[in-house]
Protein backbone atom coordinates (compact mmCIF):
# COMPACT_ATOMS: atom_id res chain seq x y z
CA UNK A 1 0.00 0.00 0.00
CA UNK A 2 0.89 3.50 -0.97
CA UNK A 3 2.34 5.48 2.13
CA UNK A 4 0.17 7.90 3.43
CA UNK A 5 0.05 11.55 5.21
CA UNK A 6 -0.56 10.10 8.10
CA UNK A 7 1.35 7.50 7.93
CA UNK A 8 4.39 9.00 7.03
CA UNK A 9 3.92 12.15 10.00
CA UNK A 10 2.26 9.55 12.47
CA UNK A 11 -0.22 12.17 12.65
CA UNK A 12 -2.68 9.43 14.79
CA UNK A 13 0.08 9.84 17.29
CA UNK A 14 1.32 13.13 17.32
CA UNK A 15 -2.63 15.02 17.95
CA UNK A 16 -3.01 11.96 20.60
CA UNK A 17 -0.34 13.60 22.83
CA UNK A 18 -2.32 16.70 23.92
CA UNK A 19 -3.58 15.80 26.93
CA UNK A 20 -5.09 18.51 28.91
CA UNK A 21 -4.94 17.64 32.97
CA UNK A 22 -7.47 19.98 33.87
CA UNK A 23 -10.96 18.97 35.32
CA UNK A 24 -13.82 21.92 35.03
CA UNK A 25 -17.57 21.46 35.43
CA UNK A 26 -17.43 20.38 31.31
CA UNK A 27 -14.38 18.31 31.22
CA UNK A 28 -10.81 20.19 31.07
CA UNK A 29 -10.90 23.78 30.65
CA UNK A 30 -11.23 25.01 26.98
CA UNK A 31 -7.50 26.97 27.34
CA UNK A 32 -5.28 24.00 28.32
CA UNK A 33 -5.14 23.14 24.56
CA UNK A 34 -3.52 25.87 23.60
CA UNK A 35 -0.67 25.57 26.09
CA UNK A 36 -0.52 22.39 26.16
CA UNK A 37 -0.11 22.75 21.86
CA UNK A 38 2.34 25.63 22.23
CA UNK A 39 4.72 24.32 24.49
CA UNK A 40 4.55 21.01 22.35
CA UNK A 41 5.60 22.83 19.15
CA UNK A 42 8.56 24.96 20.99
CA UNK A 43 10.08 21.35 21.81
CA UNK A 44 9.82 20.28 18.66
CA UNK A 45 11.59 23.32 17.58
CA UNK A 46 14.51 22.93 20.08
CA UNK A 47 14.63 19.54 18.64
CA UNK A 48 14.95 21.02 15.36
CA UNK A 49 17.43 23.79 16.29
CA UNK A 50 19.74 21.12 18.33
CA UNK A 51 19.75 19.17 14.79
CA UNK A 52 20.58 22.16 12.83
CA UNK A 53 23.58 23.32 15.13
CA UNK A 54 25.38 20.06 15.52
CA UNK A 55 25.17 20.19 11.87
CA UNK A 56 26.50 23.55 11.77
CA UNK A 57 29.37 22.67 13.76
CA UNK A 58 30.08 19.81 11.61
CA UNK A 59 30.17 22.19 8.18
CA UNK A 60 32.56 24.39 10.29
CA UNK A 61 35.06 21.48 11.16
CA UNK A 62 34.83 20.45 7.04
CA UNK A 63 35.56 24.43 6.22
CA UNK A 64 32.45 24.58 3.92
CA UNK A 65 32.14 28.38 4.64
CA UNK A 66 28.91 28.21 1.84
CA UNK A 67 26.55 26.04 3.98
CA UNK A 68 27.49 27.33 7.16
CA UNK A 69 25.62 30.63 6.28
CA UNK A 70 22.78 28.70 4.24
CA UNK A 71 22.51 27.01 7.88
CA UNK A 72 23.24 30.01 9.78
CA UNK A 73 20.18 31.45 8.20
CA UNK A 74 17.65 28.65 8.98
CA UNK A 75 18.70 28.65 12.62
CA UNK A 76 18.08 32.51 12.94
CA UNK A 77 14.93 31.40 11.23
CA UNK A 78 13.57 29.25 13.39
CA UNK A 79 14.56 31.26 16.52
CA UNK A 80 12.21 34.47 14.77
CA UNK A 81 9.51 31.79 15.17
CA UNK A 82 10.17 30.97 18.94
CA UNK A 83 9.82 34.68 19.32
CA UNK A 84 6.67 35.64 17.30
CA UNK A 85 4.77 32.44 18.86
CA UNK A 86 4.87 34.05 21.73
CA UNK A 87 1.81 36.40 20.48
CA UNK A 88 -0.13 33.54 20.36
CA UNK A 89 0.18 32.41 24.23
CA UNK A 90 -0.17 36.27 24.94
CA UNK A 91 -3.43 35.64 23.84
CA UNK A 92 -4.28 34.09 27.31
CA UNK A 93 -6.01 35.97 29.50
CA UNK A 94 -4.15 35.91 33.62
CA UNK A 95 -7.86 34.83 34.49
CA UNK A 96 -8.11 31.74 31.92
CA UNK A 97 -4.32 30.79 32.79
CA UNK A 98 -5.61 30.43 36.55
CA UNK A 99 -7.95 28.48 35.05
CA UNK A 100 -5.97 25.50 34.58
CA UNK A 101 -3.02 26.38 36.31
CA UNK A 102 -2.91 24.24 39.68
CA UNK A 103 -2.79 21.13 37.24
CA UNK A 104 0.99 22.08 36.51
CA UNK A 105 1.50 21.16 39.99
CA UNK A 106 5.65 21.71 39.60
CA UNK A 107 6.34 21.43 35.85
CA UNK A 108 7.44 24.47 34.23
CA UNK A 109 9.73 25.15 31.33
CA UNK A 110 12.14 25.35 34.00
CA UNK A 111 13.01 21.98 33.64
CA UNK A 112 12.77 21.92 29.62
CA UNK A 113 16.06 19.67 29.31
CA UNK A 114 16.32 20.86 25.30
CA UNK A 115 16.57 24.02 26.19
CA UNK A 116 19.42 23.54 28.48
CA UNK A 117 20.97 21.68 25.51
CA UNK A 118 20.05 24.52 23.45
CA UNK A 119 21.83 26.41 26.06
CA UNK A 120 25.33 24.35 26.95
CA UNK A 121 24.99 24.31 22.43
CA UNK A 122 25.52 27.96 21.87
CA UNK A 123 27.83 28.15 24.62
CA UNK A 124 25.90 29.17 28.02
CA UNK A 125 27.56 26.52 30.33
CA UNK A 126 26.23 27.15 33.63
CA UNK A 127 26.31 23.10 35.55
CA UNK A 128 23.84 24.75 37.90
CA UNK A 129 20.66 24.81 35.53
CA UNK A 130 21.47 20.48 35.73
CA UNK A 131 19.78 20.41 39.12
CA UNK A 132 16.49 19.55 38.15
CA UNK A 133 17.69 16.21 36.28
CA UNK A 134 18.22 13.38 38.63
CA UNK A 135 21.96 11.92 38.33
CA UNK A 136 21.77 8.80 35.44
CA UNK A 137 18.52 10.28 33.86
CA UNK A 138 18.78 10.46 30.16
CA UNK A 139 18.65 14.60 30.83
CA UNK A 140 21.12 14.35 32.79
CA UNK A 141 23.90 12.04 30.75
CA UNK A 142 22.61 14.35 27.41
CA UNK A 143 23.52 17.61 29.45
CA UNK A 144 26.73 16.43 30.96
CA UNK A 145 28.10 15.24 27.39
CA UNK A 146 27.09 18.74 25.86
CA UNK A 147 27.92 20.73 28.59
CA UNK A 148 31.97 19.47 28.34
CA UNK A 149 31.59 19.36 24.42
CA UNK A 150 32.68 22.51 22.40
CA UNK A 151 29.86 24.85 22.00
CA UNK A 152 29.25 26.93 18.45
CA UNK A 153 31.54 29.14 19.31
CA UNK A 154 34.27 27.06 19.49
CA UNK A 155 33.71 25.40 16.53
CA UNK A 156 33.67 29.00 14.54
CA UNK A 157 37.33 29.82 16.44
CA UNK A 158 38.51 26.43 15.55
CA UNK A 159 37.36 27.14 11.75
CA UNK A 160 38.92 30.36 11.77
CA UNK A 161 42.05 29.02 13.34
CA UNK A 162 42.23 26.92 10.76
CA UNK A 163 41.89 28.97 7.55
CA UNK A 164 44.78 30.59 8.91
CA UNK A 165 43.77 33.39 11.52
CA UNK A 166 45.70 33.62 14.64
CA UNK A 167 43.02 33.10 16.86
CA UNK A 168 44.92 33.45 20.55
CA UNK A 169 45.90 30.15 21.66
CA UNK A 170 44.46 30.82 25.39
CA UNK A 171 41.09 31.34 23.59
CA UNK A 172 41.33 27.98 21.76
CA UNK A 173 42.79 25.73 24.69
CA UNK A 174 40.16 27.13 26.83
CA UNK A 175 38.19 24.92 29.12
CA UNK A 176 34.72 24.73 26.72
CA UNK A 177 32.85 23.21 29.82
CA UNK A 178 33.10 27.02 31.32
CA UNK A 179 31.18 30.13 30.24
CA UNK A 180 32.84 32.13 27.05
CA UNK A 181 34.76 35.24 28.31
CA UNK A 182 35.55 38.34 26.40
CA UNK A 183 39.48 38.56 25.36
CA UNK A 184 40.99 41.93 23.52
CA UNK A 185 43.33 40.33 21.93
CA UNK A 186 40.14 38.02 19.97
CA UNK A 187 38.46 41.38 19.62
CA UNK A 188 41.56 42.52 17.40
CA UNK A 189 41.39 39.44 15.30
CA UNK A 190 37.82 40.00 15.06
CA UNK A 191 37.63 43.59 13.85
CA UNK A 192 40.36 42.77 11.21
CA UNK A 193 37.92 40.16 9.95
CA UNK A 194 35.24 42.65 9.77
CA UNK A 195 37.31 44.98 7.65
CA UNK A 196 39.04 42.04 5.14
CA UNK A 197 36.55 38.99 4.81
CA UNK A 198 33.02 39.72 3.84
CA UNK A 199 31.96 36.19 3.46
CA UNK A 200 33.33 35.63 7.12
CA UNK A 201 32.04 39.36 8.22
CA UNK A 202 28.35 37.81 6.75
CA UNK A 203 28.98 34.47 9.06
CA UNK A 204 29.55 36.70 12.42
CA UNK A 205 26.44 38.90 11.93
CA UNK A 206 24.72 35.79 11.56
CA UNK A 207 25.97 34.79 14.40
CA UNK A 208 24.82 37.98 16.00
CA UNK A 209 21.29 37.31 14.99
CA UNK A 210 21.04 33.79 16.52
CA UNK A 211 22.44 35.87 19.59
CA UNK A 212 20.33 38.37 19.51
CA UNK A 213 17.24 36.19 18.63
CA UNK A 214 17.90 33.83 21.91
CA UNK A 215 17.94 37.15 23.70
CA UNK A 216 14.47 38.18 22.29
CA UNK A 217 12.89 35.11 23.27
CA UNK A 218 13.94 35.61 26.86
CA UNK A 219 12.68 39.87 26.78
CA UNK A 220 9.30 38.14 25.64
CA UNK A 221 9.04 34.95 27.56
CA UNK A 222 9.50 36.96 30.75
CA UNK A 223 7.04 39.89 29.37
CA UNK A 224 4.70 37.00 28.94
CA UNK A 225 4.75 35.72 32.22
CA UNK A 226 4.64 39.18 33.80
CA UNK A 227 1.44 39.67 31.82
CA UNK A 228 -0.04 35.94 33.20
CA UNK A 229 1.01 35.89 36.44
CA UNK A 230 2.28 38.82 37.09
CA UNK A 231 5.27 38.75 40.18
CA UNK A 232 3.48 35.52 41.33
CA UNK A 233 6.44 32.45 42.45
CA UNK A 234 7.07 29.86 39.10
CA UNK A 235 5.56 26.64 39.10
CA UNK A 236 9.25 25.54 38.73
CA UNK A 237 10.06 26.91 42.20
CA UNK A 238 11.70 29.94 41.49
CA UNK A 239 10.85 33.57 41.96
CA UNK A 240 9.52 33.89 38.56
CA UNK A 241 9.37 36.92 36.51
CA UNK A 242 12.12 38.43 38.68
CA UNK A 243 14.68 35.24 38.29
CA UNK A 244 13.45 35.62 34.46
CA UNK A 245 14.69 39.39 34.69
CA UNK A 246 18.13 37.99 35.90
CA UNK A 247 18.77 35.81 32.60
CA UNK A 248 17.68 39.29 29.89
CA UNK A 249 20.52 40.77 28.07
CA UNK A 250 23.23 38.33 28.06
CA UNK A 251 24.77 37.98 25.18
CA UNK A 252 26.27 34.51 23.86
CA UNK A 253 28.94 35.98 22.23
CA UNK A 254 30.09 39.05 23.97
CA UNK A 255 32.91 39.96 21.52
CA UNK A 256 30.85 40.10 18.61
CA UNK A 257 29.27 42.99 20.53
CA UNK A 258 32.31 44.58 22.58
CA UNK A 259 33.52 45.46 18.80
CA UNK A 260 31.15 47.11 17.67
CA UNK A 261 32.15 50.42 19.04
CA UNK A 262 35.45 49.60 17.26
CA UNK A 263 33.87 49.32 13.37
C1 LIG B 1 1.63 31.42 30.27
C2 LIG B 1 2.78 31.01 29.81
C3 LIG B 1 4.03 30.83 30.62
C4 LIG B 1 4.28 31.16 31.92
C5 LIG B 1 3.36 31.83 32.93
C6 LIG B 1 5.64 30.76 32.19
C7 LIG B 1 6.27 30.93 33.39
C8 LIG B 1 7.59 30.65 33.65
C9 LIG B 1 8.26 30.91 34.90
C10 LIG B 1 7.62 31.60 36.11
C11 LIG B 1 9.54 30.48 34.78
C12 LIG B 1 10.62 30.53 35.86
C13 LIG B 1 10.85 29.17 36.43
C14 LIG B 1 9.76 28.71 37.37
O1 LIG B 1 8.78 28.08 36.93
O2 LIG B 1 9.88 28.96 38.58
C15 LIG B 1 9.68 29.94 33.45
C16 LIG B 1 10.84 29.42 32.93
C17 LIG B 1 10.96 28.91 31.66
N1 LIG B 1 9.95 28.79 30.73
FE1 LIG B 1 8.10 29.53 30.87
N2 LIG B 1 6.20 30.22 31.06
C18 LIG B 1 5.25 30.23 30.08
C19 LIG B 1 5.39 29.75 28.79
C20 LIG B 1 6.51 29.13 28.30
C21 LIG B 1 6.64 28.57 27.00
C22 LIG B 1 5.58 28.57 25.89
C23 LIG B 1 7.87 28.02 26.92
C24 LIG B 1 8.42 27.29 25.75
C25 LIG B 1 9.05 26.16 25.86
C26 LIG B 1 8.54 28.25 28.18
C27 LIG B 1 9.82 27.86 28.49
C28 LIG B 1 10.48 28.20 29.64
C29 LIG B 1 11.89 27.95 29.84
C30 LIG B 1 12.85 27.31 28.85
C31 LIG B 1 12.20 28.42 31.11
C32 LIG B 1 13.57 28.45 31.77
C33 LIG B 1 14.20 29.82 31.47
C34 LIG B 1 15.54 30.06 32.12
O3 LIG B 1 15.85 29.44 33.16
O4 LIG B 1 16.31 30.88 31.59
N3 LIG B 1 7.69 28.94 28.99
N4 LIG B 1 8.49 30.06 32.79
Amino acid sequence: MALSYGDYLKVDELISLQQPLSKGPNGPEHDELLFITIHQAYELWFKQLLHEIDHLMVLFAEDEKFRCLHTLKRIRTIFKTLVQQVDILETLSPLEFSSFREFLDTASGFQSFQFRELEFLLGVKNPAKMKPYPEGSKAFVGLTKRLKAPSLWDAFLAFLSRRGFAVPLDVMKRDVSEPIKSDSELQDLLIMIYQTEPLLSEIMEALVDIDEGLQEWRYRHVKMVERTIGMKPGTGGSSGAEYLRSTLFAPLYPDLWNIRYRL
